[in-house]
């Protein structure tokens, strides 16, 4: 999410009770992701998937789809409940009649709202068989998330998530984009502090328990320069080369963090996360 969304002066310590409500609405945004997993197939729309999902969140789980008719400053209203990103496409890409077809790599990007708390998570999907270069982007940028999460403890700095998530991008040979970043979520869907996918360790603020945000990085095959689209909201790649994304909602433990937007079907942390969900 774009660093002009963000305006609050300080990084809010999340009450117990506010804890207990980013856990259910964590847990209810994968869970969309869950649903529609098997729908991700050669033939179907992006419009569809959109369709589906909303579906879900208000008539399953009775949850409020964030993205619908979000109007930072600057923005026209978002017209749908979930971002399909395909392809070239960075983020925020508006589902609508773009058929999906073999090769494809699409990152559905799900935000509730339950009880007014905001879980935030999305994962790449593969449309029938992938490349072996759209595979590999996918795994080193879910990586990168990993990495990025490992880092969040009581006493470490923001900057240590973005320097590892840069250095591990780069290191194989992909760029990291800037102008988009994690955030911190609760009540409110973007706040303070942004999560910067690039930078240097010790930098920025330190981490303190019960401080909730998303890790999200954007990692491009190509260059790290970004279009955006006349539609005020689709961004893409400026070289046209594939990009990827994973985000995860994450509160900071006195001991660690534990990731909130957890669900039976999320994909196993890669095996050098040892504390996948650290209590
Ligand atoms: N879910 C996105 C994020 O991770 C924000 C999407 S805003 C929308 O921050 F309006 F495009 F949906
Ligand atoms: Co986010
Ligand atoms: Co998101």
């Amino acid at each position: 999410m774009s660093r002009h969304f963000l305006t609050m002066a300080s990084i809010s310590i999340k009450s117990d009770d506010d804890i207990k409500g980013m856990r259910i609405a964590g847990r209810l945004a994968a869970e969309v992701l869950d649903f529609i997993a098997p729908y991700v197939k050669v033939g179907v729309t992006t419009g569809e998937l959109d369709r589906l999902c909303h579906e879900y969140m208000v008539n399953v789980q009775d949850t409020i789809p964030a993205p619908l008719n979000y109007c930072p400053p600057g923005y026209t209203p978002y017209p749908k409940a979930i971002c399909t990103s395909v392809n070239d496409v960075i983020c925020h890409g508006i589902p609508g009649d773009k058929v999906l077809k073999n090769g494809d790599v699409v990152n559905l990007d799900i935000t509730v709202i339950k009880n007014g708390y905001h879980g935030d998570t999305s994962r790449m999907f593969y449309v029938g068989e992938p490349s072996i270069m759209a595979k590999r982007l996918g795994e080193i940028t879910y990586e990168c998330m990993w990495l990025g999460i490992s880092k969040i403890k009581p006493g470490n700095h923001l900057g240590d998530i973005g320097f590892v998530i840069q250095q591990h991008a780069e290191n194989a040979g992909y760029s990291v984009v800037r102008e988009f970043c994690g955030h911190g979520i609760g009540t409110v869907f973007h706040e303070e502090p942004q999560i910067l996918h690039y930078g240097r360790p010790g930098t920025l603020d330190e981490m303190k328990a019960g401080m909730i945000f998303t890790v999200e990085p954007m990692i491009n095959a190509g260059r790290r320069e970004i279009r955006e689209m006349g539609d005020g909201w689709t961004i893409k790649t400026k070289d046209r080369s594939l990009s990827a994304q994973w985000e995860h909602t994450v509160l900071v433990t006195p001991t660690g963090y534990e990731v909130l937007t957890v669900s039976p079907g999320m994909p196993a942390p890669p095996a050098f996360i040892k504390t996948a969900i650290a209590a």
